[in-house]
């Protein structure tokens, strides 16, 4: 739903957008949880993980804490489930030993929750009241279940055995992508004020001043991760930091996630199957450390977070930050890889209409990209409606990715929303892209 689209909506489209949206987002939860058995549901398939049975029932908690209890003032469903659910309460790996509601019965709680949230849809009010206006509390909802929808999607990757899941193959490049672009050195603004479903740590939006640099136009592809592979990258020191040379040494890594050796080569599994590693595609399933040693073997380093979006958002013409890097409307399957209609990243060239004004491409879906940014509150930041979306998560222990994957679902995506992590994980669908300072003769206006 686009900013633009919710604002000039009425009442009566904003409630059928929000069931679409709710339904949309539903069905994908369904898919990722009846593609496996009980067992298979109920196990962890690693200790980063949760349960996919976990996962099932917190999605509709939440909903119940924040639609249910919250907007509709409604009687609790399930007040006894409420700390089982608990993401702060529960570790990851003490979930699989908790008294989890069995898959059927989850399944009944999460119908009896949504049954509770479309009556109170029909009758809500849309009012000021900031968790209400422009139904931002059903839209933080609908981002909550994708979010979780992407993590389960992760889960799903994990999980030994033979495949369950089925997609069809990304598009093929229709175009040949320079390398790099140089963005010009001035302010631009970043962040939103007026997206009515962000976030709160996208907000506020503020100018920021950017010295001229220059990023990839695309992300790091297999192929030249490999030639960093080959060139004895995780064998030198050189190339990490202190705290990845470290991680690099006690987790034994020697090339993404999911990937092995396969003759001369290299193969990766993916969902179950696995494949020869297909050179044009970014990387993925690499964790920060590797994406920094990457880049200082290849001469370069990690875009900073204002130099991600200002790459995505900037549009050099009238001087305005739109959505998305190709304009404020909503992502299409013509955009952007998003939303798991494809089960790995596209090639490079594959979206030329995703593309930003200044030519950079594959920005939005595709791999969630690391910066070298701390995640932290932009200047002005308040928490809503809770703390623990985002602000505990501040400081300096994750690093900020930017753009979604192909597991991120269009509604959690936009060219202002932030996702963090720890500086080791790799589990997620991440990749990167590298940038540098301009030159001083291509600095000049
Ligand atoms: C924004 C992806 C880091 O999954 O850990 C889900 C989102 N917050 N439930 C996460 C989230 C609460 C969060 N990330
Ligand atoms: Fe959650």
């Amino acid at each position: 739903m686009t900013g633009a689209t919710t604002r000039r909506a009425g009442p009566e489209q904003l409630r059928s957008r929000i069931a679409a949206e709710l339904e949309r987002t539903r069905a994908r939860t369904a898919l990722l949880t009846e593609a496996v058995d009980e067992a298979d549901l109920t196990r962890q398939h690693s200790p980063l993980m949760s349960p996919l049975v976990w996962d099932l029932a917190h999605v509709g908690n939440q909903e119940e804490l924040w639609l249910v209890r919250d907007v509709g003032g409604r009687e609790p469903v399930r007040r006894d489930i409420d700390d089982l659910y608990d993401a702060f309460k529960q570790p990851r790996r003490d979930r699989p030993t908790l008294p989890l509601l069995p898959p059927q019965e989850a399944r009944a709680y999460l119908l009896t929750v949504r049954d509770k949230v479309l009556d109170l849809l029909d009758r809500v009010a849309f009012t000021e009241r900031p968790l209400v206006a422009d139904g931002f509390a059903f839209g933080m909802i609908v981002q909550h279940e994708q979010q979780h929808d992407e993590t389960m999607l992760a889960t799903h990757q994990l999980r030994a055995g033979p495949a369950v899941l089925h997609a069809p193959p990304p598009p093929e490049p229709t175009v040949r992508v320079d390398a790099e672009v140089l963005v010009p050195a001035g302010e631009f603004t970043m962040g939103t004020d007026t997206d009515p479903w962000a976030l709160d740590n996208e907000r506020p939006a503020h100018r920021v001043h950017l010295p001229a640099y220059a990023i990839d136009a695309a992300p790091v592809t297999n192929g030249r991760y490999r030639e960093f592979i080959a060139d004895g990258g995780y064998e030198d020191p050189r190339w990490w930091s202190p705290a990845g040379w470290q991680h690099r040494r006690e987790a034994e890594l020697v090339a993404p996630m999911h990937w092995r050796r396969d003759g001369d080569g290299w193969a990766y599994r993916r969902f179950g199957r696995w494949a020869p590693v297909r050179d044009d595609e970014p990387v993925v399933h690499v964790c920060y450390h590797e994406a920094q040693a990457y880049a200082a073997w290849a001469g370069r380093r990690l875009p900073t977070e204002a130099e991600w979006e200002k790459a995505a958002r900037w549009d050099p013409v009238t001087g305005r930050s739109r959505r998305y890097p190709w304009g404020d409307d909503d992502p299409t399957a013509e955009h952007a890889n998003l939303g798991q209609r494809h089960l790995w990243p596209a090639p490079v060239g594959a979206y030329p209409a995703g593309a930003s004004p200044l030519g950079v491409h594959q920005l939005i879906g595709d791999v969630w990209e690391w910066t070298s940014t701390p995640f932290r509150g932009h200047p002005g930041f308040t928490a809503f409606p809770y703390r623990e979306y985002s602000e505990v998560f501040f400081g300096d222990d994750h690093r900020v990715l930017r753009g979604g994957s192909f597991g991120t679902d269009r509604a959690a995506c936009r060219g202002t929303f932030r996702n963090w992590d720890f500086p080791i994980r790799r589990q997620i669908f991440s990749g990167f892209r590298c940038a540098r300072d301009a030159r001083p003769e291509e600095s000049q206006p």
